[in-house]
Protein backbone atom coordinates (compact mmCIF):
# COMPACT_ATOMS: atom_id res chain seq x y z
CA UNK A 1 0.00 0.00 0.00
CA UNK A 2 1.58 3.63 -0.91
CA UNK A 3 1.82 6.06 1.61
CA UNK A 4 1.89 10.34 1.54
CA UNK A 5 5.47 11.30 3.50
CA UNK A 6 5.18 15.30 4.63
CA UNK A 7 7.54 17.34 6.10
CA UNK A 8 5.65 20.44 7.58
CA UNK A 9 5.93 23.56 8.04
CA UNK A 10 6.84 24.94 4.66
CA UNK A 11 4.29 28.32 3.59
CA UNK A 12 3.26 27.32 -0.16
CA UNK A 13 3.70 29.94 -2.80
CA UNK A 14 3.31 29.81 -6.58
CA UNK A 15 0.86 28.92 -8.89
CA UNK A 16 -0.98 25.40 -9.49
CA UNK A 17 -3.24 23.95 -12.03
CA UNK A 18 -6.66 22.89 -11.08
CA UNK A 19 -7.68 20.02 -13.06
CA UNK A 20 -11.40 18.45 -14.69
CA UNK A 21 -14.16 18.37 -12.32
CA UNK A 22 -14.50 14.29 -11.02
CA UNK A 23 -18.18 14.85 -10.68
CA UNK A 24 -19.03 16.00 -13.44
CA UNK A 25 -16.68 13.69 -15.19
CA UNK A 26 -18.04 10.57 -14.36
CA UNK A 27 -21.91 11.73 -15.16
CA UNK A 28 -20.65 13.19 -18.41
CA UNK A 29 -18.74 9.97 -19.55
CA UNK A 30 -21.75 7.67 -18.20
CA UNK A 31 -24.41 9.74 -20.26
CA UNK A 32 -22.17 9.66 -23.22
CA UNK A 33 -23.22 6.12 -24.40
CA UNK A 34 -26.84 7.53 -24.77
CA UNK A 35 -25.87 8.02 -28.52
CA UNK A 36 -25.16 5.80 -31.33
CA UNK A 37 -22.75 8.62 -32.65
CA UNK A 38 -18.72 9.20 -31.48
CA UNK A 39 -18.38 11.01 -28.46
CA UNK A 40 -15.29 12.98 -27.28
CA UNK A 41 -14.81 14.56 -24.14
CA UNK A 42 -11.30 16.23 -22.99
CA UNK A 43 -9.77 18.07 -19.55
CA UNK A 44 -11.06 14.85 -18.08
CA UNK A 45 -8.72 14.51 -14.53
CA UNK A 46 -7.12 11.24 -14.91
CA UNK A 47 -7.90 9.86 -11.52
CA UNK A 48 -8.95 6.37 -10.15
CA UNK A 49 -12.74 6.74 -10.03
CA UNK A 50 -12.77 8.15 -14.03
CA UNK A 51 -10.84 5.29 -14.64
CA UNK A 52 -13.44 2.48 -12.89
CA UNK A 53 -16.12 4.49 -14.47
CA UNK A 54 -14.22 3.70 -17.90
CA UNK A 55 -13.55 0.15 -16.79
CA UNK A 56 -17.63 -0.30 -16.31
CA UNK A 57 -18.55 1.27 -19.76
CA UNK A 58 -16.01 -1.23 -21.15
CA UNK A 59 -17.42 -3.81 -19.30
CA UNK A 60 -21.32 -3.48 -20.61
CA UNK A 61 -18.93 -3.34 -24.15
CA UNK A 62 -18.55 0.71 -24.83
CA UNK A 63 -15.70 1.13 -27.12
CA UNK A 64 -13.54 3.78 -25.76
CA UNK A 65 -9.87 5.31 -26.96
CA UNK A 66 -8.03 7.10 -24.46
CA UNK A 67 -5.62 9.35 -26.71
CA UNK A 68 -4.41 10.91 -24.09
CA UNK A 69 -4.98 10.44 -20.09
CA UNK A 70 -7.28 13.86 -20.24
CA UNK A 71 -9.44 12.58 -23.31
CA UNK A 72 -11.86 10.26 -24.25
CA UNK A 73 -13.63 8.60 -27.03
CA UNK A 74 -16.57 6.61 -26.71
CA UNK A 75 -18.75 4.66 -29.12
CA UNK A 76 -21.80 2.91 -28.02
CA UNK A 77 -22.77 0.91 -30.59
CA UNK A 78 -21.30 -2.02 -29.45
CA UNK A 79 -22.77 -1.99 -26.29
CA UNK A 80 -23.35 -5.81 -25.45
CA UNK A 81 -25.10 -6.29 -21.68
CA UNK A 82 -27.51 -3.71 -19.60
CA UNK A 83 -26.02 -5.05 -16.40
CA UNK A 84 -22.96 -3.24 -14.78
CA UNK A 85 -21.35 -5.67 -12.48
CA UNK A 86 -21.10 -5.09 -8.76
CA UNK A 87 -17.25 -5.00 -8.36
CA UNK A 88 -17.82 -1.10 -10.27
CA UNK A 89 -20.29 0.04 -7.73
CA UNK A 90 -18.58 -1.27 -4.99
CA UNK A 91 -15.58 1.10 -6.41
CA UNK A 92 -17.65 3.65 -7.16
CA UNK A 93 -21.37 4.60 -6.06
CA UNK A 94 -21.42 7.25 -9.51
CA UNK A 95 -21.48 3.88 -11.89
CA UNK A 96 -25.27 4.00 -10.96
CA UNK A 97 -25.12 7.40 -13.53
CA UNK A 98 -25.38 4.22 -15.74
CA UNK A 99 -28.78 3.56 -14.94
CA UNK A 100 -30.06 6.75 -15.66
CA UNK A 101 -28.33 6.76 -19.15
CA UNK A 102 -28.86 3.02 -20.26
CA UNK A 103 -32.73 3.65 -18.85
CA UNK A 104 -32.98 6.27 -21.40
CA UNK A 105 -31.75 5.12 -24.46
CA UNK A 106 -32.55 1.33 -23.65
CA UNK A 107 -35.53 1.44 -21.49
CA UNK A 108 -33.80 -1.19 -19.30
CA UNK A 109 -30.97 -1.63 -17.10
CA UNK A 110 -29.21 -3.19 -14.12
CA UNK A 111 -26.45 -2.36 -12.00
CA UNK A 112 -25.81 -3.37 -8.38
CA UNK A 113 -27.54 -1.41 -5.20
CA UNK A 114 -24.70 0.39 -4.18
CA UNK A 115 -23.52 0.07 -0.60
CA UNK A 116 -23.56 3.04 2.30
CA UNK A 117 -19.93 4.46 2.38
CA UNK A 118 -17.57 5.99 4.25
CA UNK A 119 -19.83 9.40 4.77
CA UNK A 120 -22.82 7.74 5.41
CA UNK A 121 -25.93 5.29 4.42
CA UNK A 122 -26.20 7.06 0.78
CA UNK A 123 -29.92 5.53 -0.05
CA UNK A 124 -31.17 5.70 -4.09
CA UNK A 125 -35.39 5.96 -2.87
CA UNK A 126 -34.94 9.37 -4.70
CA UNK A 127 -33.51 7.70 -8.10
CA UNK A 128 -35.95 4.94 -7.65
CA UNK A 129 -38.71 7.85 -7.03
CA UNK A 130 -37.66 9.53 -10.22
CA UNK A 131 -37.25 6.55 -12.25
CA UNK A 132 -40.61 5.72 -11.14
CA UNK A 133 -42.17 8.74 -11.98
CA UNK A 134 -41.73 8.47 -15.32
CA UNK A 135 -43.43 4.98 -15.62
CA UNK A 136 -40.70 2.64 -15.28
CA UNK A 137 -40.17 -0.64 -13.28
CA UNK A 138 -37.94 -0.62 -10.43
CA UNK A 139 -36.89 -3.80 -8.88
CA UNK A 140 -34.80 -4.23 -5.94
CA UNK A 141 -33.19 -7.48 -5.35
CA UNK A 142 -30.68 -9.78 -5.00
CA UNK A 143 -28.68 -6.40 -4.33
CA UNK A 144 -29.55 -5.45 -7.87
CA UNK A 145 -31.23 -2.07 -8.93
CA UNK A 146 -33.30 -3.37 -12.18
CA UNK A 147 -35.10 -1.05 -14.00
CA UNK A 148 -37.02 -0.96 -17.71
CA UNK A 149 -39.85 0.88 -19.03
CA UNK A 150 -42.21 0.00 -22.39
CA UNK A 151 -42.50 3.77 -22.40
CA UNK A 152 -40.55 6.67 -20.39
CA UNK A 153 -42.95 9.42 -19.83
CA UNK A 154 -42.25 12.54 -18.61
CA UNK A 155 -43.60 13.59 -15.50
CA UNK A 156 -43.93 16.87 -12.60
CA UNK A 157 -40.98 15.43 -10.15
CA UNK A 158 -40.66 16.67 -6.99
CA UNK A 159 -37.29 16.20 -4.80
CA UNK A 160 -37.97 15.44 -1.06
CA UNK A 161 -34.26 16.11 -0.40
CA UNK A 162 -31.54 18.33 -2.75
CA UNK A 163 -29.78 15.59 -3.97
CA UNK A 164 -26.93 15.88 -6.37
CA UNK A 165 -26.92 12.37 -7.81
CA UNK A 166 -30.63 11.69 -7.90
CA UNK A 167 -30.93 14.86 -10.12
CA UNK A 168 -28.47 13.60 -12.69
CA UNK A 169 -29.46 10.60 -13.22
CA UNK A 170 -33.29 11.74 -13.71
CA UNK A 171 -32.61 14.30 -16.09
CA UNK A 172 -30.54 11.59 -17.98
CA UNK A 173 -33.12 9.21 -18.62
CA UNK A 174 -35.99 11.92 -18.73
CA UNK A 175 -33.85 13.26 -22.04
CA UNK A 176 -34.94 10.34 -24.15
CA UNK A 177 -38.15 10.34 -22.46
CA UNK A 178 -41.93 11.31 -24.45
CA UNK A 179 -42.82 14.82 -23.79
CA UNK A 180 -41.89 17.20 -20.47
CA UNK A 181 -40.00 16.30 -16.98
CA UNK A 182 -39.91 18.88 -14.36
CA UNK A 183 -37.53 18.34 -11.55
CA UNK A 184 -38.45 20.86 -8.66
CA UNK A 185 -36.19 21.19 -5.60
CA UNK A 186 -33.24 19.74 -8.27
CA UNK A 187 -29.91 20.12 -6.98
CA UNK A 188 -27.76 22.92 -8.34
CA UNK A 189 -24.46 22.21 -8.34
CA UNK A 190 -21.73 23.12 -10.79
CA UNK A 191 -21.49 19.42 -12.21
CA UNK A 192 -25.26 19.58 -12.28
CA UNK A 193 -25.09 22.26 -14.92
CA UNK A 194 -22.19 20.98 -16.54
CA UNK A 195 -23.83 17.50 -17.52
CA UNK A 196 -27.19 19.70 -18.60
CA UNK A 197 -24.54 21.45 -20.85
CA UNK A 198 -23.09 18.42 -22.11
CA UNK A 199 -26.87 16.58 -22.92
CA UNK A 200 -28.07 19.94 -24.53
CA UNK A 201 -24.12 19.53 -27.21
CA UNK A 202 -25.62 16.30 -27.77
CA UNK A 203 -28.69 17.93 -28.69
CA UNK A 204 -31.36 17.60 -26.01
CA UNK A 205 -33.56 19.72 -24.71
CA UNK A 206 -32.56 21.06 -20.59
CA UNK A 207 -33.28 24.10 -19.58
CA UNK A 208 -33.03 25.44 -15.87
CA UNK A 209 -29.76 23.42 -14.61
CA UNK A 210 -28.32 25.45 -11.97
CA UNK A 211 -31.81 26.56 -10.52
CA UNK A 212 -33.88 24.55 -8.26
CA UNK A 213 -36.82 23.59 -11.11
CA UNK A 214 -35.07 22.00 -14.52
CA UNK A 215 -37.45 21.23 -17.35
CA UNK A 216 -36.39 18.61 -20.06
CA UNK A 217 -38.37 18.43 -23.15
CA UNK A 218 -37.70 14.79 -24.07
CA UNK A 219 -36.27 13.97 -27.94
CA UNK A 220 -36.01 10.76 -30.28
CA UNK A 221 -32.34 10.84 -29.90
CA UNK A 222 -28.94 12.58 -29.45
CA UNK A 223 -25.78 13.02 -31.56
CA UNK A 224 -22.33 13.00 -31.11
CA UNK A 225 -20.35 15.91 -29.53
CA UNK A 226 -16.68 17.05 -28.04
CA UNK A 227 -17.56 18.47 -24.72
CA UNK A 228 -14.69 19.84 -22.06
CA UNK A 229 -15.25 18.61 -18.78
CA UNK A 230 -15.40 22.21 -16.38
CA UNK A 231 -12.95 22.62 -13.51
CA UNK A 232 -13.11 20.64 -10.53
CA UNK A 233 -13.91 23.23 -7.56
CA UNK A 234 -12.85 20.61 -4.63
CA UNK A 235 -9.72 20.25 -5.99
CA UNK A 236 -9.42 24.09 -6.54
CA UNK A 237 -10.55 24.84 -2.98
CA UNK A 238 -8.40 21.93 -1.07
CA UNK A 239 -5.20 23.75 -2.90
CA UNK A 240 -6.89 26.85 -1.17
CA UNK A 241 -7.47 25.43 1.78
CA UNK A 242 -3.57 24.03 2.26
CA UNK A 243 -2.56 28.08 1.17
CA UNK A 244 -4.48 29.19 4.17
CA UNK A 245 -3.11 27.23 6.63
CA UNK A 246 0.83 27.53 5.58
CA UNK A 247 0.49 31.16 5.87
CA UNK A 248 1.14 31.20 1.64
CA UNK A 249 0.37 32.78 -1.11
CA UNK A 250 -0.76 30.71 -3.77
CA UNK A 251 -2.63 31.65 -6.88
CA UNK A 252 -4.65 28.57 -8.07
CA UNK A 253 -5.54 28.66 -12.09
CA UNK A 254 -8.34 27.29 -14.49
CA UNK A 255 -10.83 28.07 -12.01
CA UNK A 256 -14.29 29.60 -12.34
CA UNK A 257 -14.35 32.16 -9.06
CA UNK A 258 -18.02 31.63 -8.87
CA UNK A 259 -18.10 28.09 -8.45
CA UNK A 260 -15.67 29.14 -4.97
CA UNK A 261 -17.52 31.84 -3.63
CA UNK A 262 -18.86 30.03 -0.44
CA UNK A 263 -15.32 28.42 0.27
CA UNK A 264 -13.43 32.21 -0.12
CA UNK A 265 -16.07 34.10 1.74
CA UNK A 266 -15.19 31.48 4.37
CA UNK A 267 -11.18 31.91 4.00
CA UNK A 268 -11.65 35.78 4.58
CA UNK A 269 -14.03 34.75 7.48
CA UNK A 270 -10.83 33.40 8.98
CA UNK A 271 -8.54 35.74 8.42
CA UNK A 272 -6.97 35.36 4.61
CA UNK A 273 -7.30 37.38 1.51
CA UNK A 274 -8.35 36.40 -1.32
CA UNK A 275 -8.12 38.46 -5.17
CA UNK A 276 -10.01 36.75 -7.83
CA UNK A 277 -9.44 36.81 -11.44
CA UNK A 278 -11.75 35.68 -14.71
CA UNK A 279 -10.34 32.21 -14.51
CA UNK A 280 -8.13 32.22 -11.12
CA UNK A 281 -7.75 32.63 -7.66
CA UNK A 282 -5.35 33.78 -5.23
CA UNK A 283 -5.08 32.99 -1.78
CA UNK A 284 -2.80 35.22 0.85
CA UNK A 285 -2.47 33.52 4.36
CA UNK A 286 -1.48 35.82 7.01
CA UNK A 287 0.14 33.96 9.03
CA UNK A 288 -2.83 34.37 11.91
CA UNK A 289 -6.55 32.25 11.26
CA UNK A 290 -9.00 33.49 13.09
CA UNK A 291 -12.46 31.34 13.79
CA UNK A 292 -15.85 31.23 12.53
CA UNK A 293 -18.67 29.29 12.08
CA UNK A 294 -19.75 27.22 9.03
CA UNK A 295 -22.43 25.39 7.80
CA UNK A 296 -22.80 22.86 4.92
CA UNK A 297 -25.38 23.14 2.31
CA UNK A 298 -26.31 22.12 -1.46
CA UNK A 299 -24.89 24.83 -3.79
CA UNK A 300 -24.48 27.61 -3.78
CA UNK A 301 -23.90 26.96 0.34
CA UNK A 302 -20.72 25.69 1.83
CA UNK A 303 -19.83 22.46 0.11
CA UNK A 304 -20.00 19.42 2.29
CA UNK A 305 -17.10 17.91 0.00
CA UNK A 306 -14.91 20.88 1.81
CA UNK A 307 -15.84 20.59 5.51
CA UNK A 308 -13.10 18.42 6.44
CA UNK A 309 -10.85 20.86 4.85
CA UNK A 310 -12.21 23.86 6.82
CA UNK A 311 -12.09 21.97 9.70
CA UNK A 312 -8.35 20.83 9.38
CA UNK A 313 -7.81 24.68 9.29
CA UNK A 314 -10.03 26.09 11.95
CA UNK A 315 -8.39 23.46 13.95
CA UNK A 316 -5.33 25.68 14.53
CA UNK A 317 -7.37 29.19 13.88
CA UNK A 318 -7.41 31.38 17.28
CA UNK A 319 -10.52 30.86 18.86
CA UNK A 320 -13.72 28.74 19.38
CA UNK A 321 -14.98 27.44 15.47
CA UNK A 322 -18.11 24.96 14.57
CA UNK A 323 -18.90 23.01 11.57
CA UNK A 324 -22.08 22.11 11.49
CA UNK A 325 -21.83 19.18 8.46
CA UNK A 326 -25.69 18.82 7.08
CA UNK A 327 -25.48 16.83 4.18
CA UNK A 328 -24.06 13.65 5.49
CA UNK A 329 -24.47 11.91 9.02
CA UNK A 330 -21.12 10.17 9.04
CA UNK A 331 -18.63 12.36 7.75
CA UNK A 332 -16.41 13.11 10.87
CA UNK A 333 -14.84 10.15 11.52
CA UNK A 334 -11.40 11.41 10.56
CA UNK A 335 -11.69 13.76 13.76
CA UNK A 336 -9.70 11.21 15.32
CA UNK A 337 -6.98 10.64 13.19
CA UNK A 338 -6.86 14.52 13.56
CA UNK A 339 -6.67 14.83 17.51
CA UNK A 340 -3.50 12.50 17.02
CA UNK A 341 -2.17 15.25 15.65
CA UNK A 342 -2.84 17.19 18.61
CA UNK A 343 -6.46 18.73 17.82
CA UNK A 344 -9.09 20.07 20.03
CA UNK A 345 -12.42 18.67 18.62
CA UNK A 346 -14.89 17.82 20.28
CA UNK A 347 -18.04 15.96 17.71
CA UNK A 348 -21.67 16.49 18.95
CA UNK A 349 -23.96 14.83 16.38
CA UNK A 350 -23.14 17.05 12.91
CA UNK A 351 -21.63 19.27 14.61
CA UNK A 352 -17.90 19.83 15.68
CA UNK A 353 -16.83 22.27 18.39
CA UNK A 354 -13.54 23.23 17.20
CA UNK A 355 -10.78 24.44 19.99
CA UNK A 356 -8.29 26.41 18.01
CA UNK A 357 -4.33 24.80 19.05
CA UNK A 358 -1.16 26.57 18.10
CA UNK A 359 -0.35 24.07 15.66
CA UNK A 360 -0.29 20.26 14.78
CA UNK A 361 2.23 17.57 15.50
CA UNK A 362 3.18 15.37 12.81
CA UNK A 363 2.22 11.39 13.12
CA UNK A 364 1.50 8.60 11.37
CA UNK A 365 -2.68 8.27 10.33
CA UNK A 366 -4.68 6.86 8.02
CA UNK A 367 -7.42 8.81 5.28
CA UNK A 368 -10.74 7.21 6.19
CA UNK A 369 -11.83 8.47 2.82
CA UNK A 370 -11.33 10.90 -0.22
CA UNK A 371 -12.15 14.58 1.15
CA UNK A 372 -11.18 13.16 4.79
CA UNK A 373 -7.97 12.13 3.16
CA UNK A 374 -7.20 15.35 1.38
CA UNK A 375 -7.49 17.17 5.04
CA UNK A 376 -4.82 14.85 6.48
CA UNK A 377 -2.77 16.28 4.08
CA UNK A 378 -3.00 19.64 4.37
CA UNK A 379 -2.92 19.36 8.44
CA UNK A 380 0.43 17.65 7.59
CA UNK A 381 1.58 20.31 5.56
CA UNK A 382 1.12 22.97 8.35
CA UNK A 383 2.30 20.17 11.53
CA UNK A 384 5.41 20.30 13.16
CA UNK A 385 7.62 17.57 11.93
CA UNK A 386 6.81 14.40 9.75
CA UNK A 387 3.32 13.21 9.18
CA UNK A 388 2.81 9.70 7.42
CA UNK A 389 -0.99 9.15 5.90
CA UNK A 390 -1.70 5.81 4.89
CA UNK A 391 -4.28 4.15 2.51
CA UNK A 392 -4.07 6.97 -0.27
CA UNK A 393 -6.00 5.11 -2.41
CA UNK A 394 -8.65 6.93 -1.54
CA UNK A 395 -6.96 10.35 -1.93
CA UNK A 396 -6.17 8.86 -5.26
CA UNK A 397 -10.00 8.71 -6.53
CA UNK A 398 -10.12 12.36 -6.81
CA UNK A 399 -6.96 14.06 -6.64
CA UNK A 400 -4.49 13.87 -10.12
CA UNK A 401 -0.76 14.44 -9.08
CA UNK A 402 -1.76 15.64 -5.22
CA UNK A 403 1.95 15.13 -4.16
CA UNK A 404 3.56 16.85 -7.62
CA UNK A 405 1.37 19.86 -7.73
CA UNK A 406 1.78 20.02 -4.18
CA UNK A 407 5.61 20.37 -4.08
CA UNK A 408 5.23 22.99 -7.47
CA UNK A 409 4.61 25.16 -4.72
CA UNK A 410 7.12 24.42 -2.37
CA UNK A 411 5.77 21.39 0.11
CA UNK A 412 8.02 18.66 1.11
CA UNK A 413 6.02 15.54 0.01
CA UNK A 414 6.76 11.96 -1.37
CA UNK A 415 4.81 8.81 -2.33
CA UNK A 416 6.03 6.21 -0.83
CA UNK A 417 5.08 2.41 -0.91
CA UNK A 418 7.32 0.88 1.64
CA UNK A 419 8.65 1.12 5.19
CA UNK A 420 12.35 2.39 3.85
CA UNK A 421 11.31 4.55 1.51
CA UNK A 422 9.85 6.24 4.68
CA UNK A 423 12.65 5.90 6.81
CA UNK A 424 15.03 7.85 3.55
CA UNK A 425 12.59 10.81 3.60
CA UNK A 426 12.67 11.31 6.71
CA UNK A 427 16.66 10.67 6.50
CA UNK A 428 16.87 13.29 3.91
CA UNK A 429 14.65 15.73 5.56
CA UNK A 430 16.11 15.32 9.34
C1 LIG B 1 -22.44 13.65 -4.84
O1 LIG B 1 -22.81 12.50 -4.13
C2 LIG B 1 -20.93 13.65 -4.86
N1 LIG B 1 -20.45 12.45 -5.54
C3 LIG B 1 -20.39 13.71 -3.44
O2 LIG B 1 -18.98 13.86 -3.53
C4 LIG B 1 -20.94 14.95 -2.74
O3 LIG B 1 -20.53 14.93 -1.39
C5 LIG B 1 -22.47 14.95 -2.81
O4 LIG B 1 -22.90 14.85 -4.18
C6 LIG B 1 -23.08 16.21 -2.23
O5 LIG B 1 -22.59 17.32 -2.93
C7 LIG B 1 -20.45 12.43 -6.89
O6 LIG B 1 -20.88 13.38 -7.53
C8 LIG B 1 -19.89 11.20 -7.53
P1 LIG B 1 -26.45 13.51 -2.92
P2 LIG B 1 -24.37 12.05 -4.16
O7 LIG B 1 -27.36 12.58 -3.63
O8 LIG B 1 -24.97 12.42 -5.47
C9 LIG B 1 -29.36 12.00 0.49
C10 LIG B 1 -16.74 13.32 -3.33
O9 LIG B 1 -16.06 13.63 -2.34
N2 LIG B 1 -29.99 11.16 -0.54
O10 LIG B 1 -26.44 14.95 -3.29
O11 LIG B 1 -24.45 10.63 -3.72
C11 LIG B 1 -27.93 11.56 0.82
O12 LIG B 1 -27.95 10.52 1.78
C12 LIG B 1 -18.14 12.78 -3.12
O13 LIG B 1 -16.40 13.49 -4.50
C13 LIG B 1 -31.16 10.48 -0.23
O14 LIG B 1 -31.66 10.55 0.89
O15 LIG B 1 -24.96 12.97 -3.00
C14 LIG B 1 -27.35 12.83 1.38
O16 LIG B 1 -27.73 12.98 2.74
C15 LIG B 1 -18.37 12.37 -1.67
N3 LIG B 1 -31.74 9.71 -1.20
C16 LIG B 1 -28.04 13.94 0.55
O17 LIG B 1 -29.19 13.33 -0.01
C17 LIG B 1 -31.23 9.60 -2.46
O18 LIG B 1 -31.83 8.90 -3.31
C18 LIG B 1 -27.18 14.48 -0.58
O19 LIG B 1 -26.71 13.38 -1.34
C19 LIG B 1 -30.03 10.30 -2.76
C20 LIG B 1 -29.43 11.08 -1.79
Amino acid sequence: MEQYVIKGGNSLTGEVEIGGAKNAALAIIAAAIMTDETVVIDNLPDVRDVNVMIGAMEDIGVHIERPDPHTVKINATTIGRLSVDYEYIKKIRASYYLLGALLGKYKKAEVALPGGCDIGSRPIDLHVKGFKSMGADVDLSYGLISVNAKRLIGNHIYMDKVSVGATINIMMAATLAEGKTTIENAAKEPHVVDVANFLNSMGANIRGAGTDVIRIHGVNKLHGTEYSVIPDQIEAGTFMFAAAITGGDVLVKNVIPKHLEATSSKLIDAGCQIVEYDDAVRVIGRGKLVNTQVTTLPYPGFPTDMQPQMTVVLGVAEGVSTVNESIFENRFKYVDELARMGANIQVEGNIAIIRGVEGYEGARVSAPDLRAGAALVIAGLAAKGVTIIDDIHYIQRGYERFEEKLRGIGAVIEKTDSEQQIDRFIERVS
